[in-house]
């Protein structure tokens, strides 16, 4: 049944802000993470202190952790899950649940896309897209991926002897990851810009706190992409490709279970999560590389180290900060008791930097020998589905563009992207050649971005 956009905003966001807010004030450090602005510019030292609270902080909304044992236990087990339930709440709080979906137009992370389903729902869904992902599938795309690459930086080469300045996501970081998920799925090339667009505006749904404008903008892309894809889906089924997304299409004639709602919500989350993190993958690298000559001076003495680095990239940068599961019973997690209907916020990015696990980890280096072992996959049955892809996508991506331009440079102050959820750059502003900042102001650039 359809629910007033108002209706949802109150329910999903202002409800939660307010108890979310009222813990922040009582100095609780993942509620502040989640609704002070202020603390997304650099989130580190907040896990580094959530971490020094203990491995599992017991809120009084949510519990939180930035312990790297403690999030793979969370997200291994059988007992946390994805698809909250509000059975265990009370009557009033059930109802106001049951409101706060919009089951036409189901964002990323609500039922029924993939990342929002437990077994055997998410069981189904994930068959259905797994074998285009597997590594042995994506390997074969690493030509392609390449060629991409060289045709983007081409065209940069191009426009930098016409304009000094580049925006590197726009011009390279973006359009890369974009045109391989569309490849794969199918999807034509006059709707590229369209799904930057929307998947832009529905990014914001993955963040706790948000104010109406930006709620009510996402659910209105959320739509537009869910009608878009109905119909597109719709002529698919008359007239299939040799794509991901025709395959999708003619399952229903094949008999599968599956409507048209769940069938959009796949193609959405895999469409979205297809170029969404990757951008900040790429970006993100840059910025770390630029920021550690040493590295790259590494790299390109050791051109097999770049996929290392990537992952290095993932683990010190992540693009995915944090993600949630509630106890669906009464459990343990390292000894430490979890209550029923009990959510814990995982901060994905905190568990990357655990002293525990990675020595100095606090030092971005492309050797690290277990640069791997993070969590900015996630882990368990809700893995990164696109991990292969991301990462090869990640290593090309890097390599071509510092052999392309050497010299590569900062041309001012690189912004983020209004995130909490996400991280990575909005605007990245370089020049192919050198600059002539002086050290000062080189500095300077270093400690804003
Ligand atoms: C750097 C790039 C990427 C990062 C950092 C990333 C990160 C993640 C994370 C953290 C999750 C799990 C969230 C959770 O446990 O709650 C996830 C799930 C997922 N990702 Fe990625 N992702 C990336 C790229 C991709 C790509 C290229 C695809 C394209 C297919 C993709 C498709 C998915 C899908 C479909 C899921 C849901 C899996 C499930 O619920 O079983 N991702 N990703």
């Amino acid at each position: 049944m359809a629910r007033s956009t108002l209706l949802r905003w109150a329910v999903q966001s202002l409800g939660p802000t307010m108890a979310l807010k009222r813990s922040a004030k009582a100095g609780e450090i993942g509620p502040r993470l989640a609704t002070d602005v202020t603390t997304w510019h650099d989130p580190i030292p907040w896990y580094d202190a959530m971490r020094a609270q203990g491995e599992l902080y017991a809120g009084k909304v949510v519990h939180a952790t930035a312990s790297h044992a403690v999030s793979s236990e969370v997200l291994r087990s059988p007992v946390f899950r994805v698809g909250f339930t509000a059975e265990s709440l009370p009557p009033v709080a059930r109802g106001l649940v049951r409101l706060a979906f919009d089951d036409r137009y189901p964002g990323p992370a609500e039922p029924p896309s993939m990342l929002a389903v437990d077994p055997p729902q998410h069981t189904k869904y994930r068959r259905l897209v797994s074998k285009v992902f597997t590594a042995r599938a994506v390997a074969a795309l690493e030509p392609r991926v390449e060629q991409i690459a060289d045709e983007l930086l081409d065209q940069m080469a191009q426009t930098s002897t016409q304009h000094d300045s580049l925006d590197l996501v726009k011009h390279y970081a973006e359009p890369l990851p974009v045109r391989i998920i569309a490849e794969i799925l199918g999807i034509p090339p006059h709707m590229h810009a369209q799904l930057v667009e929307w998947g832009n505006a529905a990014a914001v749904t993955l963040d706790p706190a948000l104010s109406y404008p930006v709620f009510k903008r996402a659910a209105a892309a959320l739509r537009e992409m869910h009608l878009w894809l109905d119909q597109h889906l719709n002529e698919l089924r008359r007239n299939p490709g040799d794509d991901l997304m025709s395959k999708l299409a003619v399952l229903m004639d094949e008999g599968e279970s599956l409507n048209q709602v769940e069938l959009c919500s796949v193609a959405l989350l895999v469409t979205g999560a297809g170029f969404e993190t990757t951008v900040n993958l790429i970006s993100n690298g840059v910025m770390a590389l630029l920021q550690h000559p040493d590295q790259l001076e590494i790299l390109r003495n050791d051109p097999s180290l770049w996929e290392n680095a990537a992952d290095e990239v993932l683990r010190w940068d992540s693009p995915v900060q944090a993600t949630a599961r509630f106890a669906a019973e009464d459990t343990e997690v390292c000894g430490h008791p979890v209550a029923k209907g009990r959510f814990v916020t995982i901060m994905l990015a905190g568990a990357n930097r655990d002293p525990e696990v990675f020595v100095n980890p606090h030092d971005f280096d492309v050797r690290r020998a277990n640069a791997r072992d993070h969590l900015g996959f996630s882990a368990g049955i809700h893995f990164c589905l696109g991990a292969s892809l991301a990462r090869l996508e990640g290593a090309v991506a890097l390599r071509k563009l510092f052999e392309r331009f050497p010299d590569l440079a900062l041309d001012g102050v690189p912004t983020r992207r209004p995130l909490r959820v996400l991280r990575g750059f909005e605007h990245f502003p370089v020049r192919p050649r050198p600059t002539d900042l002086s050290g000062r102001a080189r500095e300077d650039l270093r400690l804003r971005a």
